[in-house]
């Protein structure tokens, strides 16, 4: 399917075009009832002009040549650019961004949502080239810009919430990584945009030549997000020395897995770097979670959507030493967007997996069948990378959507890393202008 990666874009594109498609899909079953007869938006207008009233119909012509209207019970049908948005009369209530209802200084809403009447009806409606004024009941009235309503409705939501690009082994080692330095992404913003950028985009993403030190590890996690301290502290620097109530801190091979998925909200992100490895063996496996699970959704969509259903528990019970803990999360291995069907959040590992009770019989047998498939897809060495983790080689992964596992290694080995807060790393990323 990815025969290389000379069209990132082009990826970038057929994924957000079948996404779109479902999305539009989603949205002509959830509102078939009102477009079928729409057919002509011109044609119906002829047919109400002459049995509706000008209090219930309203035309935008000729106050404003861009846009035009019908009010309905309880929504506004708009049609503006040939988008037909539809838009419930309470939302556009909450929505108002005059001064009393919203402070632009602090982006917070003033309005009690609540005081809105359920049945609130625009007393008078009118419009302009640019925008559409609503006169409520109580004479307050709201301006709304076309172009924020063809943003912001529903129907404006064209975009996915995260450009990526999938990959399997082939795609990975045709695309370009931009080569990122430690010194360069402290120093410059730029770096630092050009790393997240491609962080983003693949899900993993180095920064080399750092000192082989847990102390400039943290530092550079910093400069990315926040550090998400666990129960396995802020930073964690081990050996396999068994000092922790979990298989990582051994010398045996781990398979597939992402990480913490026994906590409600999994770690986002994950560094890992390797101080010192006098040994055999121990290279790092990765793979992008989401391209097993899209090619699960393109083969067989009702072992997709079984994955995305399911609720599944995974537990972590430790005690050892004076580590005494029992963490549970539960949720489904595949999480999508309810508007978009599209996959935000990964929860794979056989390890933690624990006692599934949380359906049926009949719904437990198609999870396995389902589980089945995407472990399959997974399993293919057509989708695995292998790389060899070094001092000064440090790896950002994406834990919502990247697995990580090891080989078997001999000898002396320390690893370094941390967790990053999700929402800080998107945060950073926003800040240097990358559209997410
Ligand atoms: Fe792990």
């Amino acid at each position: 399917m990815y025969k290389n990666i000379s069209n990132c874009t082009s990826l970038v594109v057929i994924m957000s075009c079948n996404r779109l498609l479902r999305l539009s899909t989603s949205v002509q079953n959830l509102l078939r009832a009102d477009i079928q007869g729409l057919g002509s938006w011109q044609c119906r207008i002829r047919k109400i002009l002459p049995t509706v009233t000008g209090r219930r119909y309203k035309h935008g012509v000729p106050d404003s040549l861009s846009c035009s209207w019908l009010m309905h019970d309880k929504h506004l049908e708009l049609k503006f650019n040939d988008v037909v948005m539809r838009l419930d009369y309470v939302w556009l209530r909450d929505h108002c961004r005059s001064a009393s209802c919203y402070n632009p200084k602090t982006n917070q809403r003033s309005l009690d949502t609540a005081q809105v009447d359920l049945a609130i009806k625009p007393a008078k409606i009118r419009s302009d080239n640019d925008a559409i004024y609503i006169t409520w009941p109580d004479n307050h009235m709201t301006k709304y810009a076309l172009s924020w309503l063809a943003k912001y409705s529903f129907e404006g939501q064209v975009q996915i919430v995260q450009p990526r690009i999938l990959w399997n082994a082939a795609v990975y080692k045709e695309a370009e990584m931009p080569y990122v330095t430690y010194n360069s992404v402290m120093e410059s913003d730029e770096e630092l945009k050009k790393f997240l950028e491609t962080f983003l985009l693949y899900g993993i993403a180095f920064i080399d030549e750092a000192p082989a030190s847990v102390e400039a590890t943290e530092t550079v996690a910093l400069r990315v997000g926040l550090i998400r301290e666990s129960i396995f502290g802020r930073m964690w620097d081990f050996t396999s020395d068994f000092s922790r109530g979990d298989t990582a801190y051994t010398k045996v091979a781990l398979d597939r897995h992402v990480d913490t998925t026994y906590f409600q909200e999994p770690c986002g992100v994950q560094l890992f770097h390797c101080l010192r490895h006098d040994g055999t063996g121990g290279r790092t496996l990765l793979q992008d979670g989401f391209n097993a699970a899209e090619n699960v959704r393109n083969e067989n969509p009702h072992h997709f959507e079984v994955l995305t259903k399911v609720p599944i528990k995974h537990e972590f019970i430790e005690n050892i030493g004076g580590c005494h803990n029992h963490m549970i999360g539960i949720g489904p291995v595949l999480n999508v967007y309810p508007w978009n069907n599209e996959l935000y959040l990964l929860r794979y590992n056989n390890y933690d997996r624990t006692i599934i009770s949380t359906v049926p019989h009949d719904v437990v047998h198609q999870w396995y069948v389902a589980h089945r498939a995407l472990t399959t897809e997974l399993r293919k060495a057509e989708n695995e990378i292998w790389v060899k983790l070094k001092p000064g080689k440090v790896l950002f992964v994406d834990n919502w959507r990247v697995l990580h596992g090891r080989d078997a290694f001999t000898g002396y080995r320390r690893l370094c890393g941390c967790y990053l807060m999700r929402d800080d790393v998107l945060n950073t990323a926003r800040f240097l202008g990358i559209k997410i």
